[in-house]
């Protein structure tokens, strides 16, 4: 395993292993990789055989998160990035095609939520709302996009899933931005399928209900941790993607909670 951890304020990079290896044979990246969704989404790829890049903001966290993947015998690196800057994200990318050379599999995951009246919005919530829900998803598409297209041409099956949620397809009170960077997560999901799946790189937006992992945590006085949806659910759905035959996209997957209305 190799690990980049970046103190965020200093931007120094350490390594602890010599890199480079021969190319991959299939490789991804997964952003929000070190705890929940991203965490189940990273080990379903791995046990698929991809090679994977995990980043996410902590370094502590994400290294411990990619050890427990280590573990299992996964082919990994990780590199600590915050998504609200430009310059870590393009280091992930640069990151990973040094290392694997290839990407054939792209996990926009990363995400935060700020519940508050919209009159109490503060603006710093605002702007991590945006750039790390929406912006980066943006980013890591204009920096992987030469990657994709080359898997694309090889195989026809290159696929990005972005992680929206429930929020993206209906508005929430208190949860007002957080719904309308979800809503730009499914619009620029639908735009991308436009531009680039006649290339083979199919778009898929994932648009949960509540899920169990350290975002919800907030909720679990009303709703109990065994109600709500398991990242291994999301997981799961996403190696159906790997699945499907170049013939096969599809755009958007809703998961509801039984008897639960959202909409
Ligand atoms: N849980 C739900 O009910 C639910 C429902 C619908 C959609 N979603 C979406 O699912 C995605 C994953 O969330 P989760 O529920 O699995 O939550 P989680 O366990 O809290 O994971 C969030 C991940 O995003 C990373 N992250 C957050 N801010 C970042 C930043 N500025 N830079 C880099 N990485 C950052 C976190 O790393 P650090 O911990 O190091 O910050 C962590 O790896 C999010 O996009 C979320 O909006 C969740």
């Amino acid at each position: 395993m190799i690990g980049y951890a970046q103190s965020g304020q200093t931007g120094s990079i350490h390594s602890d292993h010599p890199k480079g290896i021969e190319m991959a044979e299939k490789a991804a990246i997964i952003t929000g990789a070190s705890s929940g969704i991203g965490l189940a989404i990273a080990r379903m790829l791995g046990e698929e055989g991809y090679s994977i890049t995990m980043t996410a903001r902590r370094p502590d966290k994400l290294s411990a998160a990619a050890a427990e993947l280590e573990e299992l015998g996964i082919e990994l690196q990780f590199v600590a990035a915050d998504m609200q800057s430009e310059d870590d994200i393009k280091r992930v990318v640069e990151t990973h095609r040094e290392r694997y050379g290839r990407l054939d599999v792209l996990v926009n995951n990363a995400g935060v939520g700020f519940g508050s009246p919209v009159g109490d919005f503060k603006t710093k919530q605002i702007d991590m709302q945006l750039d790390v829900n929406i912006r980066a998803i943006v980013l890591f598409y204009r920096e992987s996009v030469e990657m994709l297209r080359a898997a694309a041409a090889e195989h026809n099956n290159a696929i990005v899933v972005n992680t929206s949620s429930i929020s993206g397809k209906a508005g929430q009170a208190w949860l007002s931005v957080y719904s309308a960077t979800k809503h730009a997560v499914v619009g620029f999901t639908q735009a991308m399928n436009k531009e680039l799946s006649g290339e083979g790189i199919k778009s898929t937006a994932l648009c949960p209900a509540f899920v169990d992992t350290p975002m919800t945590e907030f909720a679990k006085g009303q709703v109990a941790a065994e109600k709500m949806i398991t990242p291994g659910d999301i997981a799961e759905s996403v190696r159906l993607l790997l699945k499907l035959s170049p013939a096969c996209n599809i755009p958007e997957m809703i998961f509801e909670r039984p008897g639960e209305d959202m909409f």
